[in-house]
């Protein structure tokens, strides 16, 4: 599932976090990617230990706690702290897959990637190129969203950036552990989730809603791994 998530941070927030990556010292973003990724990758990233990177990451993380929307399509159970990136003069990262399991931070353990997460940073008028290309089953969709708005798809997905030729494209992005390792599942669940609710709020049967919320529950419990 392909889902948009407006407004993740609001203008001063987004206004805040560029002003500091602008004054960044950044790394090649061949770091953090095995021999396959670094073939195919152009771009710049916060140094893993960067103070910088944790602080701003946990204003991404913050933020995210506070979408009601974000929790029902993820179902996150485990996180991995945001990374942030820079493309600019041509800098692309062309079709990969993300890695499968990930190092926690502190011997935390690992982390399975379920879902994959871009939050964009830059207003798309202020860069050409720069959009996230992500290949699934329907085929190829382009995603370039406005500042602070984030997007969540498979990390089964192939994907790509396409280089950005004017202007710079900063983004956080991280991966989740799901609750849902299935993708066609959680998107039943959000499905469902999101019509209760809409049932909800219009005043619909009071009876039948309890009936559906406890489906909700008890799909959730049968599917749920922790
Ligand atoms: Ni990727």
């Amino acid at each position: 599932m392909l889902l948009h998530i407006p407004d993740i941070l609001d203008t001063e927030q987004v206004v805040a976090m560029r002003a500091a990556l602008e004054a960044a010292t950044w790394a090649d973003g061949r770091e953090t990617v095995g021999t396959q990724g670094a073939r195919v990758k152009q771009n710049q990233q916060l140094p893993e230990h960067s103070p910088l990177r944790r602080q701003l990451g946990q204003v991404v993380l913050d933020a995210l706690a506070g979408s009601a929307l974000y929790h029902a399509a993820a179902l996150p159970l485990r996180t991995l702290p945001p990374r942030f990136n820079r493309y600019h003069g041509g800098g692309h990262y062309g079709f990969h897959v993300d890695g499968a399991v990930m190092a926690l931070p502190a011997d935390a353990g690992q982390l399975r990637s379920d879902i994959s997460c871009t939050l964009f940073l830059n207003p798309p008028e202020d860069y050409d190129g720069g959009e996230l290309v992500i290949s699934d089953t329907y085929g190829e969709h382009e995603v370039k969203l406005p500042a602070g708005d984030l997007i969540v798809y498979p990390s089964s997905s192939l994907h790509r950036v396409q280089a950005v030729t004017r202007g710079t494209r900063l983004a956080a992005f991280f991966w989740v552990q799901s609750l849902v390792r299935d993708d066609s599942r959680r998107r039943l669940l959000f499905e469902l989730d999101t019509s209760i609710q809409r049932l909800t709020d219009t005043g619909a049967d009071r009876d039948a809603v309890l009936q559906l919320t406890g489906t909700y529950h008890n799909l959730l419990r049968q599917w749920a791994e922790t």
